[in-house]
């Protein structure tokens, strides 16, 4: 890829959790394609994952559309995933997403941890009832 050059792939699925895999795989497919190493292909399909789960059960919990959208824009820098879904929304706050308590792990409450522990930058926009959005950044070898 050229240097200020970026692709865009589009990826619309169906809010249903066996399709979680297909995006697993497609990130991990658009990835290795730029050269990514096998440690942060995992920790990309791990957050991807996380995302979809999110936008499935809560995102799409009671929306009428049935599906909802990734897009993957490559760079020869890093790989940009964004996530969304035009469901209710959530308040969520990034700053707001706090380490878990190991002493007093409850279930659930941890997918946003792990995205934010697993990828380089992480933004959220949301609006009550318009849906939630959520971009994953990592970067190619070291820098930022
Ligand atoms: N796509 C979304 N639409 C609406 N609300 C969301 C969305 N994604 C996350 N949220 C809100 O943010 C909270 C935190 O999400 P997070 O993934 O960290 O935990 P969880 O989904 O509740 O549990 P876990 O991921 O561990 O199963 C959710 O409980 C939900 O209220
Ligand atoms: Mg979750």
């Amino acid at each position: 890829m050229k240097a200020n050059q970026s692709d865009e792939i589009r990826l619309s699925i169906p809010n249903k959790p066996e399709y979680v895999g297909v995006a697993r795989l497609t990130v991990a497919a658009i990835a290795s394609r730029i050269g990514f190493d096998i440690e942060k292909i995992e920790d990309m399909k791990i957050a991807i994952s996380e995302a979809c789960n999110n936008a499935i059960t809560h995102g799409c919990r009671y929306c009428d559309e049935g599906e909802y959208n990734i897009n993957f824009v490559l760079t020869e820098k890093k790989l940009t995933i964004s996530v969304y879904d035009k469901g209710e929304g959530c308040k969520c706050e990034l700053e707001d997403i706090r380490k878990p308590n190991y002493n007093n792990l409850k279930e659930g409450g941890l997918g946003i941890f792990i995205i934010k522990s697993l990828m380089d930058d992480v933004e959220i926009e949301s609006e009550k009832g318009k849906g939630m959005m959520i971009r994953m950044i990592k970067y190619l070898g070291d820098g930022i």
